[in-house]
């Protein structure tokens, strides 16, 4: 089973602010989209909640949090360690490692693959993606897009496969 880490990520490390993400960029929305339809999509609770609290429709959200007590809507499932999320998808070909910073943290033992979407911008926020050492990835994959009239920044994506 593929551990794929999907995160958008802007120039200095920020990846959210006030438990909510800060840029729009369809393209990216996009991209998420069609990389992890069909599959386990595992996240924090704050990232969950985050979201509106719903399921993301043609996936099953795996929801990790240390609240014994917490409760989803239909089409989720709680889980309270990423050990017990990851036995939840057990049949899954690939699943995907959702966020935010917590859950991303936690993951980099275990991931076997990432696609960081790099935002050519700065953001203030008050969230960052967690400090990873590079040497144990490589780059097997990037795409370079300009900005448009419906995506306000340069960015690209980039898959990085555990040495
Ligand atoms: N740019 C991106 O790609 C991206 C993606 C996702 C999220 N985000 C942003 O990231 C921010 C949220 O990140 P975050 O770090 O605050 O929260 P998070 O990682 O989404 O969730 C944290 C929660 O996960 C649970 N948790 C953490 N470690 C655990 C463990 N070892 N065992 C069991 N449960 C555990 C706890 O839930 P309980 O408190 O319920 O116990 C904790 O409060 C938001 O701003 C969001 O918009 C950005």
């Amino acid at each position: 089973m593929k551990i794929s880490i999907i995160a958008a990520v802007a120039e200095n490390g920020v990846i959210g602010n006030n438990n909510s993400l800060i840029w729009r960029l369809p393209a990216d929305l996009q991209y998420f989209k069609q990389k992890t339809t069909g599959h386990h999509i595992l996240m924090g609770r704050n990232t969950f909640e985050s979201l509106g609290g719903r399921p993301l429709p043609n996936r099953t959200t795996v929801i990790i949090t240390r609240n014994e007590n917490y409760t989803a809507p239909e089409g989720c499932v709680v889980a309270h360690s990423l050990e017990r999320a990851l036995a939840h998808c057990v049949n899954d070909e690939e699943i995907f490692i959702c966020g935010g910073a917590q859950i991303y943290a936690l993951s980099f033992a275990c991931a076997t693959d990432m696609y960081l979407t790099r935002i050519a911008h700065s953001f203030e926020g008050d969230t960052v993606f967690p400090h990873f050492d590079p040497s144990q990835w490589t780059l097997v994959e990037t795409e370079q897009h300009a900005a448009d009239e419906k995506n306000p920044y340069d960015f690209s994506f980039n898959h990085f496969v555990r040495k």
